[in-house]
């Protein structure tokens, strides 16, 4: 996992290097820090916490230099402390890197460098990268190899990589080059930013908003040498090659707080525009369907597509459960959901006819990119349903459709989910229009979704009424959610979000299932969150909540507004709009979303950077 961010140019690197630090927090928040050449060569600052403290560190110990390299940490080889933080030296001082990855031989390299002399000052995976490019570094020159050439330099980075088994996204410094950094990638993602004069390095493109344009985004393989004169791409194999330069599409302001107070709750509150810019240009009223620019499919080969497979993880997995669920009842086509890191090492029968989605909003999960390469590999059509434009995944896929969700800050996902749902409903609705689904049935489901954006405003005004209902409850040590149909996803969600941000124990279940185990829980302080609106499963739950209630477990309903009965039998009730059953996801999330953002306030939790979690799961 981790953050990596580097600089050279004319301007002072450590500014530059904060900032870019702070956008690229979401990949890890254990430590942080800087190594920047400056007038004494390498100065290394770093330390355990977030990106703030380490800026609060360089005003009491500034640096100064125009060439740097930095990192955020999210701690995988070794615990969370100053010595394991990056940037790490390697020999004398010789080389200086960040790190994105794991390296898996690091153990053997260990030993073998250690019987070689190398001083080890931490217990990270990443010094043994960095002892290695010395050690390699310091054969050149005992073989006559000049240090202060860039050849020597970039011979010692190839030949420690090749030692390498593992991922890496790689960042280095060397104490005899004041005007060079080498990057180099392999399973975890680097972009080069492409300035006058000056060049930057990072994990994705958001640090480079505001400062560039125009990036490179570095295959796997490829190493990069850059100077404040220009750029060098290398393949590990294959030598020299060309740069690809694409034009950033982002700006700064995008991932601006506003007025609200953390970014899960702005974005929660962005759901209204993002189900609109999911939906924008893709309904097709003429021809009762959906329409999609980029599947890069003919509509003879997705007729003959007689199975699909969605592979996700985290809350991508849910969204991925609701397009089961939709697609099956649409499109008629057989759906298997699977665990992105579980289908990467199954091996599962798939057909030629099989189609396969790698649902992600970041585009870079390391096992959801592994799953998508998988099935490429095995020759199926891979396609990705994907936020962020440019992201490995969305370069790698043959083809899919984008969210335009706008960046998603919050560790915790909210819109992502809904408009990854909201995508699944269309692409349901063009596979089922390309089969047996009637131009009537069609043209029924595009007026229901294009009602959705305004729906979901309305939903949102149950947020003073789910506040009171978190005050009420956020001291519970244990919760339930338990929705059935539809609803069983949003369930397993509602608990996801809690566990995420407030650390509360909480257990999404199909409300029916309860009675096969999680009933043992229920008591006088185990609150029960009833996903509950009308619909063909209303009775059938119904039953289920009273299971609960006769049991005293407290019940929190989720239910329409029309509803009359529920308040004589739920202990709370939450209003939400009534919607058709295959559209009560996006609407019956909203609250649960809002519960779990309220009851992690009252709790004093870290809501957008919740303890040991990141944004985008890099590692595998
Ligand atoms: C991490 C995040 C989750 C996210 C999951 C999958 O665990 O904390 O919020 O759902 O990764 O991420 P993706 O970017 O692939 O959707």
């Amino acid at each position: 996992m981790c953050g990596i961010v580097g600089y050279v140019g004319q301007r002072q690197a450590a500014d530059i290097l904060i900032e870019g630090l702070r956008r690229l927090e979401y990949r890890g928040y254990d430590s942080a820090g800087v190594a920047v050449y400056g007038n004494s060569g390498i100065s290394i600052r770093k330390k355990v916490g977030r990106v703030k403290e380490l800026a609060h560190l360089l005003s009491q110990q500034p640096v100064s230099g125009t060439l740097g390299i930095g990192h955020t940490r999210w701690a995988t080889h070794g615990g969370i402390t100053d010595a394991n933080s990056h940037p790490h030296a390697g020999g004398n001082g010789e080389v200086v890197i960040v790190h994105n990855g794991v390296i898996e031989n690091y153990a053997v390299l260990k030993e073998r460098l250690q019987s070689l002399g190398f001083v080890f000052h931490s217990t990270t995976d990443t010094e043994v990268v960095a002892h290695l490019i010395a050690h390699h570094y310091q054969e050149q020159i005992a073989l006559g190899g000049d240090p202060e050439d860039k050849a020597t330099a970039l011979g010692a980075v190839q030949a420690a990589i090749k030692c390498l088994k593992g991922t890496y996204g790689l960042g280095i410094l060397f104490r005899e080059h004041p005007a060079l950094m080498i990057a180099a990638r392999s399973g975890s993602p680097l972009v080069v930013g492409v300035g006058r004069g000056e060049y930057f390095l990072a994990s994705d493109a958001s640090p480079l908003a505001g400062y560039t344009s125009e990036v490179v985004y570095l295959a796997d393989n490829e190493l990069v040498l850059l100077t404040p004169d220009g750029i060098d791409l290398l393949h590990r194999d294959h030598g020299q090659t060309t740069p690809s330069i694409q034009v950033l599409d982002q700006t700064e302001a995008e991932s601006d707080l506003g007025s609200f107070e953390h970014y899960m709750l702005k974005e929660i509150f962005e759901q209204p525009a993002t189900l609109e810019n999911a939906l924008r240009g893709r309904l097709d009223d003429d021809a009762a369907t959906a329409k999609f620019g980029g599947l890069n499919l003919e509509v003879h080969q997705l007729r003959r597509i007689d199975r699909l497979v969605l592979t996700a993880c985290g809350t991508s997995w849910h969204s991925a459960l609701v397009g089961e669920f939709l697609i099956e009842e649409f499109a008629r086509l057989p759906v298997e959901v699977e665990y992105a890191s579980e289908f990467r090492y199954r091996n599962p029968p798939l057909s030629e006819s099989t189609m396969v989605f790698a649902i992600t909003q970041s585009g870079e999960t390391a096992d959801t990119l592994a799953a998508l390469r998988e099935s490429q590999r095995k020759g199926h059509p891979t396609l990705a349903i994907c936020n962020v434009v440019g992201s490995t995944i969305a370069r790698e896929a043959d083809g899919g459709i984008f969210l335009h969700a706008g960046p998603e800050v919050g560790v915790a996902s909210t819109k992502a989910f809904t408009s990854q749902v909201a995508v699944l409903a269309l692409l349901a609705l063009y596979m089922g229009r390309l089969r047996h689904l009637s131009y009537t049935a069609g043209k029924r489901i595009i007026n229901h979704l294009r009602a959705m954006p305004d729906v979901i405003q309305k939903t949102l005004d149950c947020d003073a009424a789910v506040r009171e209902v978190a005050e009420k409850y956020f001291h519970a040590d244990n919760f339930l959610y338990l929705g059935r149909g539809y609803n069983y996803p949003v369930a397993l969600e509602g608990a996801l979000k809690l566990k995420e941000i407030s650390y509360i124990h909480a257990e999404g279940y199909p409300a029916a299932e309860m009675k096969h185990g999680p009933i043992a829980l229920v008591d006088e302080d185990t609150p029960s969150v009833f996903v509950i609106p009308h619909g063909n499963m209303y009775p059938k739950i119904m039953s289920n909540l009273e299971e609960v209630k006769a049991r005293k477990g407290p019940v929190i309903a989720i239910a329409c507004e029309a509803d009359q009965h529920i308040a004589s039998v739920a202990d709370d009730v939450i209003c939400i709009p009534s919607v058709e059953d295959y559209l009560q996801p996006l609407v019956a999330t909203i609250p649960l979303q809002l519960l779990a953002y309220h009851i992690a306030v009252l709790r004093g939790c870290n809501v957008d950077r919740p303890r040991n979690l990141a944004k985008s799961v890099t590692v595998e």
